[in-house]
């Protein structure tokens, strides 16, 4: 199964990134649902529901009485959240892989969640109105998503600033809104639902996981913004034109994830910018990616800060490092 327009990597990599979210997510989450109420007994969906956090806490609401589907395209990911379901001991809970633009569930439910999906689809009315008509009456819908331009560093922070507009502009890029937040309240009302209410829950701190993530998503998306910065070749032989740089991104973070020595190098055409952060990284893994005809064949090397020059004016097309 594709990746529809989700433009964040899948797979092991996607599933712990989400572990990362939860962490960030958790507390907000578990509140909310607290105050919602997920009577006993309940009928559940999780549409998106990545590697299952969510679900999980939605079955152990429902109860042995109740039953919870998680759905997701990623297959990689539903297989972990199987396994850790049973480790968990959550038997009243069931994983299925679908494009939730195609899918139809079969029957009602009392309660429908999603976090972090609709700013992914072109069309997410369409999702809410589908949702809509699979809600009992009486039942529920909860929607947590995002507003990308909430990021915010004190002082200013350039680095963070391209790692918003990168991850803005993939998402963009794919017909979707990283700005979605706001707009929730309307497309719920114009699906028919009533007594809509909202919530604001923005979180920040000043080490741990909320600071990591930015970094992670970034390492993550890293895909599309080559696929995006590259766009095939047109039949005339040449390339369509991008809003993207045609080289992408180092993000070079001290081999202590929990450090604040983080950073991003961005470059294009031969000429690397480095927005901040190097200094003092004694050791850079950097992950670059070089094109064997079709296939994208990843490398790794380690680089210190003298090497590194050297290999930017190899103009390696990509990425990272840890
Ligand atoms: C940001 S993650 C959030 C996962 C989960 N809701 C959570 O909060 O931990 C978005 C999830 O939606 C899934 N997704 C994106 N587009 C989808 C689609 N069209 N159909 C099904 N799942 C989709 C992705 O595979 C990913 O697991």
């Amino acid at each position: 199964m594709g990746t529809g327009t989700y433009v964040i990597r899948g797979g092991v990599e996607g599933r712990e990134r989400l572990r990362l979210l939860s962490e960030v997510m958790g507390p907000s989450t578990r509140a909310l649902l607290a105050e919602v109420g997920i009577p006993a007994g309940s009928i559940c969906l999780d549409v998106g529901c990545g590697g299952g956090d969510v679900t999980f806490e939605l079955a152990r609401a429902a109860g042995p009485s109740g039953r919870v589907i998680g759905v997701d395209l990623d297959e990689t990911k539903l297989d972990i959240a199987r396994r850790e379901a049973g480790q968990h001991g959550l038997s009243n809970i069931s994983f299925e892989a679908w494009d939730v633009v195609e899918w139809e569930p079969g029957g009602l439910f009392d309660v429908i969640y999603a976090r972090f999906l609709l700013t992914h689809l072109p069309n997410p009315g369409a999702l809410v109105s589908a949702l809509r008509r699979h809600t009992r009456p009486g039942g529920v819908i909860i929607v947590e998503d995002i507003d990308y331009r909430g990021h915010f560093a004190e002082p200013d922070c350039r680095a963070l600033a391209r790692a918003v507009e990168f991850y803005t502009k993939s998402v963009q890029a794919r017909g979707a809104d990283p700005h979605i937040g706001p707009r929730l309240p309307r497309l719920l009302r114009e699906s028919g639902l009533e007594d809509v209410q909202m919530r604001l829950v923005h979180p920040a701190g000043l080490h741990g996981g909320v600071k990591l993530l930015i970094c992670v998503t970034l390492e993550n998306i890293a895909d599309t913004i080559l696929a995006i910065a590259s766009p095939p070749r047109r039949s005339s032989g040449r390339r369509s034109k991008s809003s993207m740089p045609s080289h992408v991104i180092l993000t070079p973070c001290s081999a202590d994830r929990a450090s604040s020595k983080r950073g991003v190098v961005t470059g294009g055409r031969g000429r690397w910018e480095k927005i901040g952060g190097w200094d003092g990284l004694p050791d850079v893994r950097v992950r670059t990616s070089k094109t064997d005809g079709e296939h994208r064949v990843p490398t790794e090397s380690h680089l210190t800060k003298g090497q590194f020059s050297n290999s930017l004016s190899r103009n390696a097309p990509l990425t990272l490092a840890v």
